[in-house]
Protein backbone atom coordinates (compact mmCIF):
# COMPACT_ATOMS: atom_id res chain seq x y z
CA UNK A 1 0.00 0.00 0.00
CA UNK A 2 1.12 3.53 -1.06
CA UNK A 3 1.87 5.35 2.77
CA UNK A 4 -0.75 8.30 2.64
CA UNK A 5 2.07 11.25 3.97
CA UNK A 6 -1.18 13.28 5.47
CA UNK A 7 -1.26 10.62 8.25
CA UNK A 8 2.08 11.05 9.33
CA UNK A 9 1.70 13.45 12.58
CA UNK A 10 5.02 15.19 11.47
CA UNK A 11 3.24 16.14 8.56
CA UNK A 12 1.88 20.44 8.98
CA UNK A 13 0.20 20.64 5.38
CA UNK A 14 -2.92 20.18 6.99
CA UNK A 15 -4.03 23.12 9.49
CA UNK A 16 -3.73 22.06 13.27
CA UNK A 17 -6.25 22.26 15.25
CA UNK A 18 -6.30 22.04 18.63
CA UNK A 19 -8.27 19.42 21.13
CA UNK A 20 -11.36 20.50 22.82
CA UNK A 21 -10.47 23.01 25.35
CA UNK A 22 -10.41 26.45 27.38
CA UNK A 23 -8.89 29.57 27.29
CA UNK A 24 -8.99 31.60 30.40
CA UNK A 25 -7.68 35.09 30.76
CA UNK A 26 -6.84 36.71 33.63
CA UNK A 27 -7.35 40.85 33.36
CA UNK A 28 -9.64 39.96 30.57
CA UNK A 29 -10.77 44.02 30.65
CA UNK A 30 -6.73 45.20 30.00
CA UNK A 31 -5.24 46.85 26.94
CA UNK A 32 -3.12 43.63 26.07
CA UNK A 33 -6.75 41.17 26.00
CA UNK A 34 -8.64 43.73 23.95
CA UNK A 35 -6.47 44.73 21.71
CA UNK A 36 -4.18 41.76 20.98
CA UNK A 37 -6.37 38.37 22.92
CA UNK A 38 -9.70 38.87 21.84
CA UNK A 39 -9.21 39.59 18.44
CA UNK A 40 -6.35 36.53 18.05
CA UNK A 41 -9.33 34.26 19.59
CA UNK A 42 -11.73 35.47 16.57
CA UNK A 43 -9.08 35.52 14.02
CA UNK A 44 -8.29 31.80 14.97
CA UNK A 45 -12.00 31.08 14.99
CA UNK A 46 -12.92 32.80 11.93
CA UNK A 47 -9.88 30.83 9.92
CA UNK A 48 -11.53 27.67 11.51
CA UNK A 49 -8.43 26.45 13.60
CA UNK A 50 -10.52 26.83 17.32
CA UNK A 51 -12.04 23.39 18.02
CA UNK A 52 -15.21 23.17 17.76
CA UNK A 53 -15.96 22.36 21.53
CA UNK A 54 -13.99 25.41 22.73
CA UNK A 55 -14.91 28.06 25.84
CA UNK A 56 -13.67 31.60 26.54
CA UNK A 57 -13.60 32.54 30.20
CA UNK A 58 -13.04 36.07 31.44
CA UNK A 59 -12.12 36.71 34.75
CA UNK A 60 -11.81 40.59 35.85
CA UNK A 61 -12.81 41.97 39.16
CA UNK A 62 -15.64 43.97 37.25
CA UNK A 63 -19.33 43.69 38.21
CA UNK A 64 -20.01 41.72 35.55
CA UNK A 65 -21.99 38.84 33.84
CA UNK A 66 -21.62 36.94 30.51
CA UNK A 67 -23.25 39.14 28.39
CA UNK A 68 -21.10 42.25 29.45
CA UNK A 69 -18.68 40.44 28.70
CA UNK A 70 -19.13 39.49 25.19
CA UNK A 71 -20.16 42.92 24.35
CA UNK A 72 -16.51 44.17 25.69
CA UNK A 73 -15.10 41.32 23.38
CA UNK A 74 -17.34 42.34 20.03
CA UNK A 75 -16.35 45.66 20.37
CA UNK A 76 -12.48 44.86 20.81
CA UNK A 77 -12.98 42.10 18.08
CA UNK A 78 -14.69 44.69 15.30
CA UNK A 79 -11.95 46.89 16.44
CA UNK A 80 -9.23 44.86 16.02
CA UNK A 81 -9.53 41.59 14.61
CA UNK A 82 -7.12 41.42 11.24
CA UNK A 83 -9.81 39.08 9.18
CA UNK A 84 -13.26 40.02 7.78
CA UNK A 85 -16.33 40.72 10.55
CA UNK A 86 -18.42 37.69 9.81
CA UNK A 87 -21.70 37.22 12.19
CA UNK A 88 -21.98 33.51 12.30
CA UNK A 89 -18.20 33.21 13.13
CA UNK A 90 -18.71 35.50 15.98
CA UNK A 91 -22.14 33.78 17.05
CA UNK A 92 -20.74 30.86 17.67
CA UNK A 93 -18.30 32.69 19.84
CA UNK A 94 -20.12 34.51 21.89
CA UNK A 95 -22.06 31.50 22.63
CA UNK A 96 -18.76 29.71 24.24
CA UNK A 97 -17.59 33.17 25.88
CA UNK A 98 -18.14 33.19 30.25
CA UNK A 99 -17.30 35.57 32.45
CA UNK A 100 -16.28 35.00 36.32
CA UNK A 101 -16.56 38.20 38.61
CA UNK A 102 -13.71 38.29 41.48
CA UNK A 103 -10.36 39.60 42.80
CA UNK A 104 -7.27 37.56 42.89
CA UNK A 105 -7.44 36.88 46.76
CA UNK A 106 -10.92 35.54 46.50
CA UNK A 107 -10.99 32.15 47.32
CA UNK A 108 -14.28 31.83 46.49
CA UNK A 109 -13.77 33.35 42.82
CA UNK A 110 -11.36 30.87 42.29
CA UNK A 111 -13.99 28.07 43.60
CA UNK A 112 -16.31 29.43 41.16
CA UNK A 113 -13.72 29.31 38.29
CA UNK A 114 -12.99 25.94 39.17
CA UNK A 115 -16.22 25.07 39.43
CA UNK A 116 -17.39 26.42 35.76
CA UNK A 117 -14.77 24.52 34.21
CA UNK A 118 -15.80 21.64 35.44
CA UNK A 119 -19.54 22.59 34.29
CA UNK A 120 -17.95 23.86 30.92
CA UNK A 121 -16.97 19.71 30.53
CA UNK A 122 -20.89 19.00 30.52
CA UNK A 123 -21.31 21.92 28.25
CA UNK A 124 -19.02 22.73 25.92
CA UNK A 125 -17.28 18.72 26.19
CA UNK A 126 -14.05 20.80 26.63
CA UNK A 127 -12.53 17.71 27.86
CA UNK A 128 -11.14 19.16 30.84
CA UNK A 129 -8.55 20.86 28.82
CA UNK A 130 -7.71 24.88 29.92
CA UNK A 131 -4.54 27.33 29.48
CA UNK A 132 -4.75 29.79 31.84
CA UNK A 133 -3.28 33.31 30.43
CA UNK A 134 -1.83 35.73 32.78
CA UNK A 135 -2.30 38.85 31.20
CA UNK A 136 -1.98 40.64 34.35
CA UNK A 137 0.79 42.37 36.42
CA UNK A 138 3.71 40.40 37.14
CA UNK A 139 2.93 41.41 41.07
CA UNK A 140 0.37 39.15 40.68
CA UNK A 141 1.49 36.12 39.54
CA UNK A 142 1.89 34.66 42.83
CA UNK A 143 -1.48 35.27 44.57
CA UNK A 144 -3.28 33.28 40.82
CA UNK A 145 -0.40 30.86 41.15
CA UNK A 146 -1.06 30.16 44.37
CA UNK A 147 -4.87 30.18 43.97
CA UNK A 148 -4.58 27.40 40.81
CA UNK A 149 -2.49 25.21 43.17
CA UNK A 150 -5.20 25.66 45.89
CA UNK A 151 -8.10 24.90 43.57
CA UNK A 152 -6.38 21.86 41.60
CA UNK A 153 -6.76 23.67 38.35
CA UNK A 154 -2.98 23.08 37.18
CA UNK A 155 -2.95 19.55 37.84
CA UNK A 156 -3.03 17.05 34.36
CA UNK A 157 -5.09 14.58 35.87
CA UNK A 158 -6.70 11.66 33.59
CA UNK A 159 -5.58 12.50 30.76
CA UNK A 160 -6.42 16.52 30.90
CA UNK A 161 -3.85 19.35 29.93
CA UNK A 162 -3.26 22.25 31.75
CA UNK A 163 -1.26 24.98 30.64
CA UNK A 164 -0.30 28.70 31.92
CA UNK A 165 0.92 31.67 29.74
CA UNK A 166 2.90 34.06 31.41
CA UNK A 167 3.48 37.38 29.76
CA UNK A 168 6.77 39.51 29.60
CA UNK A 169 8.04 41.45 31.85
CA UNK A 170 9.42 38.24 33.03
CA UNK A 171 10.87 39.32 36.52
CA UNK A 172 12.89 42.57 36.67
CA UNK A 173 16.09 41.11 37.23
CA UNK A 174 18.09 37.84 37.15
CA UNK A 175 17.43 37.22 40.67
CA UNK A 176 13.32 38.04 40.40
CA UNK A 177 12.77 36.25 37.29
CA UNK A 178 14.74 33.27 39.27
CA UNK A 179 12.12 33.66 41.75
CA UNK A 180 9.36 33.64 39.64
CA UNK A 181 10.31 30.31 37.43
CA UNK A 182 10.92 28.74 40.74
CA UNK A 183 7.24 29.91 41.62
CA UNK A 184 5.80 28.85 38.54
CA UNK A 185 7.40 25.64 38.18
CA UNK A 186 6.18 24.38 41.55
CA UNK A 187 2.75 25.13 40.47
CA UNK A 188 2.99 24.13 36.61
CA UNK A 189 5.08 21.44 35.29
CA UNK A 190 8.22 23.36 32.38
CA UNK A 191 6.04 21.80 29.89
CA UNK A 192 3.16 23.62 30.35
CA UNK A 193 4.63 27.14 30.78
CA UNK A 194 4.31 29.37 27.76
CA UNK A 195 6.52 32.33 28.18
CA UNK A 196 5.08 34.63 25.66
CA UNK A 197 7.51 37.04 23.84
CA UNK A 198 5.42 38.05 20.68
CA UNK A 199 8.44 38.62 18.66
CA UNK A 200 9.00 35.20 17.94
CA UNK A 201 5.25 34.89 17.03
CA UNK A 202 5.74 37.11 14.17
CA UNK A 203 6.60 35.97 10.19
CA UNK A 204 9.70 37.66 9.37
CA UNK A 205 11.24 36.57 12.79
CA UNK A 206 10.08 33.13 11.88
CA UNK A 207 11.72 33.76 8.73
CA UNK A 208 15.00 33.98 9.62
CA UNK A 209 15.14 30.39 10.09
CA UNK A 210 14.22 29.54 6.75
CA UNK A 211 16.30 32.03 4.98
CA UNK A 212 19.63 30.80 6.94
CA UNK A 213 18.97 26.74 7.13
CA UNK A 214 16.62 26.91 4.09
CA UNK A 215 19.19 28.39 1.79
CA UNK A 216 22.75 27.40 0.66
CA UNK A 217 23.21 31.02 -0.53
CA UNK A 218 23.48 32.74 2.88
CA UNK A 219 24.99 30.42 5.78
CA UNK A 220 28.38 30.01 4.30
CA UNK A 221 28.80 33.67 4.66
CA UNK A 222 27.01 34.11 7.72
CA UNK A 223 30.01 34.44 10.11
CA UNK A 224 32.72 36.66 11.39
CA UNK A 225 35.27 35.52 8.56
CA UNK A 226 32.41 37.82 5.80
CA UNK A 227 30.11 39.43 8.35
CA UNK A 228 31.67 42.85 9.89
CA UNK A 229 28.72 43.90 12.43
CA UNK A 230 25.54 43.35 12.99
CA UNK A 231 22.82 45.87 13.81
CA UNK A 232 19.68 44.94 15.13
CA UNK A 233 17.23 47.91 15.96
CA UNK A 234 13.54 48.21 17.04
CA UNK A 235 12.42 51.43 17.08
CA UNK A 236 9.16 53.02 17.98
CA UNK A 237 7.51 56.65 16.64
CA UNK A 238 5.48 55.95 19.82
CA UNK A 239 6.00 57.79 23.27
CA UNK A 240 5.03 55.65 26.08
CA UNK A 241 0.84 56.36 25.75
CA UNK A 242 -0.85 55.67 28.94
CA UNK A 243 1.78 53.48 30.38
CA UNK A 244 3.88 55.24 32.64
CA UNK A 245 3.10 53.73 35.77
CA UNK A 246 4.79 50.55 33.99
CA UNK A 247 7.32 52.23 31.93
CA UNK A 248 8.51 54.39 34.69
CA UNK A 249 9.99 51.30 36.60
CA UNK A 250 11.04 49.21 33.51
CA UNK A 251 12.66 51.73 31.00
CA UNK A 252 13.88 50.68 27.49
CA UNK A 253 16.32 47.89 28.59
CA UNK A 254 13.97 45.62 30.56
CA UNK A 255 10.93 46.47 28.34
CA UNK A 256 12.50 45.49 24.91
CA UNK A 257 16.38 44.71 24.98
CA UNK A 258 15.85 42.10 27.56
CA UNK A 259 13.12 40.05 25.74
CA UNK A 260 12.94 41.14 21.98
CA UNK A 261 15.96 42.14 20.95
CA UNK A 262 17.66 39.24 22.91
CA UNK A 263 15.94 37.11 20.74
CA UNK A 264 16.51 38.09 17.52
CA UNK A 265 20.21 37.74 18.32
CA UNK A 266 19.78 34.67 19.33
CA UNK A 267 18.05 33.66 16.37
CA UNK A 268 20.70 35.75 14.02
CA UNK A 269 23.63 34.03 16.18
CA UNK A 270 22.60 30.63 16.79
CA UNK A 271 23.94 27.23 15.24
CA UNK A 272 21.76 25.32 13.13
CA UNK A 273 19.23 23.24 15.20
CA UNK A 274 19.79 18.96 14.82
CA UNK A 275 15.82 19.08 14.00
CA UNK A 276 13.20 22.03 14.12
CA UNK A 277 11.81 20.72 17.42
CA UNK A 278 11.24 23.03 20.40
CA UNK A 279 13.96 20.95 22.45
CA UNK A 280 16.35 21.79 19.66
CA UNK A 281 15.80 25.14 18.79
CA UNK A 282 15.91 26.59 22.44
CA UNK A 283 19.10 24.55 23.13
CA UNK A 284 21.02 26.77 20.58
CA UNK A 285 19.57 30.15 21.95
CA UNK A 286 20.23 29.18 24.93
CA UNK A 287 23.69 28.82 23.90
CA UNK A 288 24.17 31.74 22.54
CA UNK A 289 22.57 33.89 24.96
CA UNK A 290 24.86 32.30 27.48
CA UNK A 291 27.61 33.12 25.58
CA UNK A 292 26.79 37.16 24.53
CA UNK A 293 29.53 39.17 26.33
CA UNK A 294 29.05 42.65 27.45
CA UNK A 295 31.83 45.28 26.32
CA UNK A 296 34.82 45.94 28.73
CA UNK A 297 33.71 49.77 28.96
CA UNK A 298 30.71 50.47 29.42
CA UNK A 299 30.60 54.49 29.39
CA UNK A 300 31.55 54.15 25.56
CA UNK A 301 29.71 51.46 24.67
CA UNK A 302 26.13 50.89 26.49
CA UNK A 303 24.04 54.05 25.92
CA UNK A 304 21.24 55.34 27.66
CA UNK A 305 18.71 58.14 26.28
CA UNK A 306 15.49 59.59 27.26
CA UNK A 307 13.58 61.78 24.83
CA UNK A 308 12.83 65.85 24.97
CA UNK A 309 10.21 67.60 23.16
CA UNK A 310 10.04 67.51 19.45
CA UNK A 311 8.72 67.28 16.01
CA UNK A 312 7.30 63.93 14.52
CA UNK A 313 5.53 63.84 11.41
CA UNK A 314 4.70 67.74 11.48
CA UNK A 315 3.53 67.36 14.89
CA UNK A 316 4.92 69.08 18.19
CA UNK A 317 5.88 65.59 20.77
CA UNK A 318 5.80 66.38 24.36
CA UNK A 319 9.26 65.19 26.56
CA UNK A 320 8.81 62.21 28.27
CA UNK A 321 9.06 63.86 31.26
CA UNK A 322 6.04 66.26 30.54
CA UNK A 323 4.26 62.77 29.43
CA UNK A 324 1.17 61.97 32.28
CA UNK A 325 2.51 60.10 35.27
CA UNK A 326 6.13 60.48 34.43
CA UNK A 327 8.32 62.59 37.24
CA UNK A 328 9.39 65.79 36.00
CA UNK A 329 13.23 64.31 37.46
CA UNK A 330 12.90 61.04 35.92
CA UNK A 331 15.76 58.95 35.15
CA UNK A 332 14.06 56.22 33.23
CA UNK A 333 15.87 55.20 29.76
CA UNK A 334 13.19 55.26 26.72
CA UNK A 335 16.75 54.64 24.27
CA UNK A 336 18.93 52.22 25.10
CA UNK A 337 21.67 50.97 22.69
CA UNK A 338 25.06 48.09 23.48
CA UNK A 339 27.36 46.73 21.70
CA UNK A 340 27.70 43.07 22.71
CA UNK A 341 30.12 40.06 21.63
CA UNK A 342 28.60 36.59 20.60
CA UNK A 343 31.83 34.71 21.90
CA UNK A 344 31.48 31.99 19.66
CA UNK A 345 33.84 30.42 16.69
CA UNK A 346 31.35 32.12 14.28
CA UNK A 347 31.38 34.92 15.85
CA UNK A 348 34.58 35.98 17.80
CA UNK A 349 34.88 39.76 17.14
CA UNK A 350 32.16 40.73 15.88
CA UNK A 351 30.14 43.87 17.57
CA UNK A 352 26.43 43.22 17.59
CA UNK A 353 25.12 46.83 17.93
CA UNK A 354 21.45 46.28 19.32
CA UNK A 355 19.26 49.83 19.90
CA UNK A 356 15.69 50.40 20.66
CA UNK A 357 14.26 53.34 21.50
CA UNK A 358 10.88 55.54 21.44
CA UNK A 359 9.75 58.48 19.61
CA UNK A 360 12.85 57.76 16.75
CA UNK A 361 11.32 58.86 13.41
CA UNK A 362 9.83 55.88 12.19
CA UNK A 363 8.59 52.33 13.17
CA UNK A 364 11.14 49.96 12.00
CA UNK A 365 12.54 46.58 13.38
CA UNK A 366 15.02 45.39 11.16
CA UNK A 367 18.54 43.12 11.69
CA UNK A 368 21.33 44.17 9.44
CA UNK A 369 24.01 42.33 8.50
CA UNK A 370 27.07 44.32 7.30
CA UNK A 371 29.63 42.65 5.37
CA UNK A 372 33.28 43.26 5.40
CA UNK A 373 34.54 45.32 2.12
CA UNK A 374 35.96 43.64 -0.39
CA UNK A 375 39.58 43.15 0.36
CA UNK A 376 40.79 44.98 -2.85
CA UNK A 377 39.11 46.74 -5.67
CA UNK A 378 40.41 47.51 -8.65
CA UNK A 379 38.51 50.47 -9.41
CA UNK A 380 39.98 53.98 -9.23
CA UNK A 381 39.30 55.18 -5.54
CA UNK A 382 37.18 58.02 -7.39
CA UNK A 383 35.07 55.62 -8.64
CA UNK A 384 34.03 53.25 -5.20
CA UNK A 385 32.97 56.42 -3.44
CA UNK A 386 29.06 55.88 -3.36
CA UNK A 387 29.92 52.41 -2.80
CA UNK A 388 29.34 50.77 1.17
CA UNK A 389 29.53 47.71 2.85
CA UNK A 390 27.10 45.15 1.54
CA UNK A 391 24.29 44.12 3.56
CA UNK A 392 21.38 41.89 4.31
CA UNK A 393 18.44 43.56 6.15
CA UNK A 394 15.77 41.44 7.32
CA UNK A 395 12.51 43.88 7.84
CA UNK A 396 10.84 42.58 10.79
CA UNK A 397 7.77 45.56 10.02
CA UNK A 398 6.89 47.32 8.63
CA UNK A 399 7.29 46.84 4.83
CA UNK A 400 8.18 42.75 6.09
CA UNK A 401 10.98 41.39 4.20
CA UNK A 402 14.35 41.09 2.96
CA UNK A 403 16.56 42.79 1.20
CA UNK A 404 19.93 42.60 -0.25
CA UNK A 405 22.36 45.54 -0.72
CA UNK A 406 24.92 45.60 -2.99
CA UNK A 407 27.49 47.61 -5.26
CA UNK A 408 26.75 47.89 -9.07
CA UNK A 409 27.69 49.93 -11.99
CA UNK A 410 26.40 52.70 -12.83
CA UNK A 411 25.29 52.92 -16.31
CA UNK A 412 27.87 55.20 -18.30
CA UNK A 413 31.33 55.31 -20.01
CA UNK A 414 32.90 55.18 -16.32
CA UNK A 415 33.25 52.27 -14.19
CA UNK A 416 31.64 54.33 -11.25
CA UNK A 417 30.41 51.84 -8.07
CA UNK A 418 26.99 52.57 -6.30
CA UNK A 419 25.15 50.84 -3.84
CA UNK A 420 22.06 49.26 -5.25
CA UNK A 421 19.46 46.83 -3.53
CA UNK A 422 17.29 44.02 -3.94
CA UNK A 423 14.35 43.73 -2.60
CA UNK A 424 11.80 40.63 -1.25
CA UNK A 425 8.83 42.06 -0.17
CA UNK A 426 6.03 39.78 1.70
CA UNK A 427 3.33 41.56 0.01
CA UNK A 428 4.51 40.94 -3.65
CA UNK A 429 5.50 36.93 -3.39
CA UNK A 430 2.71 36.18 -1.13
CA UNK A 431 -1.10 36.58 -1.39
CA UNK A 432 -1.43 34.80 2.40
CA UNK A 433 -1.33 37.76 4.09
CA UNK A 434 0.98 37.23 7.74
CA UNK A 435 -1.24 36.39 10.92
CA UNK A 436 -0.73 38.18 13.87
CA UNK A 437 1.73 37.34 16.56
CA UNK A 438 -0.99 36.85 19.10
CA UNK A 439 -2.47 34.61 16.83
CA UNK A 440 -0.26 31.88 16.32
CA UNK A 441 1.11 31.97 19.53
CA UNK A 442 -2.06 31.10 21.04
CA UNK A 443 -2.68 28.77 18.73
CA UNK A 444 -0.06 27.66 19.65
CA UNK A 445 -0.52 27.45 23.52
CA UNK A 446 -3.85 25.38 22.75
CA UNK A 447 -1.35 23.14 20.24
CA UNK A 448 1.40 22.25 22.94
CA UNK A 449 4.03 23.65 20.80
CA UNK A 450 6.71 25.53 22.50
CA UNK A 451 8.97 26.18 19.78
CA UNK A 452 8.46 29.95 19.84
CA UNK A 453 8.39 30.34 23.72
CA UNK A 454 11.53 30.80 25.34
CA UNK A 455 12.93 28.39 27.89
CA UNK A 456 13.44 29.80 31.77
CA UNK A 457 16.86 29.13 31.38
CA UNK A 458 16.76 31.97 28.21
CA UNK A 459 15.23 34.20 30.37
CA UNK A 460 17.45 33.88 33.00
CA UNK A 461 20.53 33.95 30.29
CA UNK A 462 19.08 37.36 29.03
CA UNK A 463 18.75 38.94 32.30
CA UNK A 464 22.49 38.36 33.09
CA UNK A 465 23.09 40.20 30.04
CA UNK A 466 20.97 43.18 31.06
CA UNK A 467 21.63 43.16 35.19
CA UNK A 468 25.73 44.57 34.63
CA UNK A 469 24.07 46.93 32.10
CA UNK A 470 21.42 48.49 34.82
CA UNK A 471 24.07 48.44 37.46
CA UNK A 472 25.83 50.32 35.61
CA UNK A 473 23.47 52.89 34.41
CA UNK A 474 21.68 53.26 38.25
CA UNK A 475 21.63 56.69 39.57
CA UNK A 476 23.04 58.22 36.08
CA UNK A 477 20.68 60.39 34.02
CA UNK A 478 19.96 59.12 30.07
CA UNK A 479 21.24 61.00 27.71
CA UNK A 480 18.93 63.38 26.07
CA UNK A 481 17.71 63.48 22.05
CA UNK A 482 14.68 65.26 20.92
CA UNK A 483 11.71 63.16 20.01
CA UNK A 484 11.67 62.80 15.98
CA UNK A 485 16.01 62.41 16.33
CA UNK A 486 17.44 58.37 15.98
CA UNK A 487 18.61 58.58 19.52
CA UNK A 488 21.19 60.42 21.71
CA UNK A 489 24.38 61.79 19.98
CA UNK A 490 26.84 59.27 22.17
CA UNK A 491 24.85 56.46 20.57
CA UNK A 492 26.07 57.66 16.98
CA UNK A 493 29.70 58.09 18.87
CA UNK A 494 29.78 54.49 19.81
CA UNK A 495 30.19 53.35 16.27
CA UNK A 496 32.04 56.28 15.05
CA UNK A 497 34.48 55.61 17.56
CA UNK A 498 34.67 52.07 15.53
CA UNK A 499 34.88 53.30 12.15
CA UNK A 500 31.13 52.63 12.08
CA UNK A 501 27.36 54.13 11.31
CA UNK A 502 24.19 53.31 12.35
CA UNK A 503 21.81 52.13 9.50
CA UNK A 504 19.10 54.96 8.76
CA UNK A 505 15.90 52.77 7.72
C1 LIG B 1 6.11 45.45 23.87
C2 LIG B 1 6.69 46.59 24.67
O1 LIG B 1 6.65 44.23 24.30
O2 LIG B 1 6.39 45.63 22.50
C3 LIG B 1 6.18 47.91 24.15
O3 LIG B 1 6.33 46.45 26.04
C4 LIG B 1 6.38 48.02 22.66
O4 LIG B 1 6.81 48.99 24.83
C5 LIG B 1 5.82 46.79 21.95
O5 LIG B 1 5.73 49.19 22.21
C6 LIG B 1 6.12 46.82 20.47
O6 LIG B 1 5.52 45.74 19.83
P1 LIG B 1 5.31 45.72 18.26
O7 LIG B 1 4.81 44.35 17.96
O8 LIG B 1 4.33 46.80 17.95
O9 LIG B 1 6.65 46.00 17.65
Amino acid sequence: MIPNPLRDPRDRRLPRVPEPCALVVFGITGDLARKKLLPAVYDLANRGLLPTNFALLGFARRDWGDTEFAELARDAIRQHARTPWREEVWERLAGSVHFVQGSFDDDTAFDELAEALGELEGSHGIGGNAAFYLSIPPSMFPVVLKQMQRTGMAENTAGRWRRVVVEKPFGTDLASSRELNALVDSVFSADDVFRIDHYLGKETVQNLLALRFANSLFEPIWNGHHVDSVQITMAEDVGIGGRASFYEKTGAARDVLQNHLLQLLALTAMEEPVEFSAEEIRTEKLKVLRAVSLPEDLATSAIRGQYEQGWLAGQRAKGYRQEDGVADDSTTETYAAVRLGVETRRWAGVPFYLRAGKRLPRRVTEIALVFKRAPHLPFADTDTEELGNNQLVVRVQPDEGVTLKFGSKVPGSVMEVRDVSMDFLYGEQFTETSPEAYERLLLDVLLGDATLFPRNAEVEASWAVIDPLEEFWAGSDPEPYRAGEWGPRAADAMLAAEGRRWRRP
